[in-house]
């Protein structure tokens, strides 16, 4: 925290993959490593025309996340100049989070302590399951076993702000496989753990298959019951759930992920990168080679941009914050857009009895509401 200066994020996206998983629809590209050098020049003057145009004065930064894509193939001296730069952006803050995605089996114990000697304090392994069919059925090119040892050798590199990413709800798989990977990644004792329910995406491998009827996802209710299962579970193993997807021991919450939740503004860098600052948000080309002609020639890889209206901004506050355990609360709501919600949708309010609370001034859902999370917030936005 710095007195009189607001927090700010930086996230930078690295678009390279080895493969590309059947569900993603994350920007990232296959084969194309030989152009992480034109890539690292364009980010770099993506930093230096942010840093010219923008005013930071009343900034400082809070946390910095290098996302994907997959930032492991970047080696960590073409990480370093990027560090170095983004972290001249802003004051930097006290006890700044930088964290970085990795992918079982690709980074190195060198490079990951020459990641740790850079500043990154925070890692999350991309492990998605331990099951054999079900990293084949999703492309994964790692199995259990990589996912074992790179966690190893993130904790021997130092690092003791460590998650773990997990899919659940993947076709094929029973209740019984998906117990035994939460059990097997809580023996690991991570400090975070994220669960994410597989969603379809256009574009994809994943919903070709599912258009096409050759794969049927889980039936809402089997999904259902596997994500109140594995949030009990892992409550009750010391990692209650901090949002939705997002489970940590207390003190471990992805601080980055909270600001983007809460408001806090935040600048994106490389292609398909968003920006939120100042009430505006902007996104970037979605592509390679463009992002990067376009920004040698006018210093900017902008895309488009929206300025956030109070309606935009209302939604986006329920949306996020019911997603959060701590809730929406009532006071700061009322205080930005001069409503109380608790009368204008008070027939909402009776609509879900007993699965959305007013606990503490925060508008919580309970546990009989967490799988109908999304019907509930859009009943309460315009
Ligand atoms: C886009 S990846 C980037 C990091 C890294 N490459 C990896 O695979 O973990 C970030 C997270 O989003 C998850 N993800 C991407 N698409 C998804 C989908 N359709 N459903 C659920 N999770 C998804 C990934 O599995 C991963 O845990
Ligand atoms: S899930 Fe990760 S590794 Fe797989 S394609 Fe997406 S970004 Fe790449």
């Amino acid at each position: 925290m710095m007195p009189n200066r607001k927090p700010l994020s930086l996230y930078i996206h690295v678009p390279f993959c080895k493969a590309k998983c059947t569900y993603c629809d994350f920007y990232s590209i296959v084969g194309r490593e030989d152009s992480i050098p034109v890539y690292l020049k364009a980010i770099l003057n993506e930093i230096k025309h942010k840093a010219q145009i923008l005013d930071l004065s009343g900034h400082y930064l809070d946390t910095v996340f290098f996302g994907g894509g997959t930032p492991n193939l970047l080696d960590p001296e073409d990480l370093s100049k990027m560090v170095e730069m983004l972290l001249n952006l802003a004051s930097p803050g006290g006890d700044m989070e930088i964290g970085m995605e990795i992918n079982p089996g690709e980074a190195t114990l060198e490079y990951l302590k020459a990641y740790k000697s850079l500043g990154i304090n925070r890692i999350s392994i991309g492990m998605q399951s331990f099951q054999p069919h079900l990293l084949t059925f999703m492309s994964r090119i790692h199995n259990a076993e990589k996912s074992f040892s790179t966690f190893e050798d993130v904790r021997n590199a130092g690092f003791q702000n460590v998650s773990g990413d997990l899919i659940f709800a993947v076709p094929g798989q029973t209740r019984k496989e998906w117990v035994g990977d939460l059990q097997r990644l809580v023996s690991l004792q991570p400090e975070h753990i994220s669960t994410y329910s597989l969603t379809v995406e256009e574009g994809t491998a994943l919903h070709r298959w599912v258009e096409a009827g050759h794969v049927k996802m889980l039936e809402e209710t089997v999904d259902n019951g596997l994500y109140d299962w594995g949030r009990d579970y892992l409550e009750a193993s010391g990692y209650p759930n901090y949002e939705v997807s997002n489970h940590a021991k207390p003190g471990f919450e992805c601080r980055h992920n909270l600001n983007y939740w809460t408001g806090v503004d935040y600048l994106g860098f490389g292609p398909a990168a968003h920006s939120y600052f100042q009430g505006r948000r902007a996104w970037n080309i979605k592509n390679l080679d463009a992002y990067t002609t376009e920004l040698m020639n006018s210093g900017t890889g902008g895309a488009g941009y929206e300025t956030i209206t109070d309606s935009m901004a209302r939604n986006e506050m329920i949306l996020t914050r019911l997603r959060l355990r701590r809730g929406l609360n009532m006071e700061e709501f009322a205080k930005f857009f001069d409503e109380n919600l608790l009368q204008t949708k008070k027939g909402i309010l009776e609509k879900w009895a007993g699965k959305l609370a007013l606990v503490d001034g925060y508008l919580v859902i309970t546990r009989n509401g967490w799988a109908l999370t999304d019907e509930i917030s859009s009943d309460l936005m315009s």
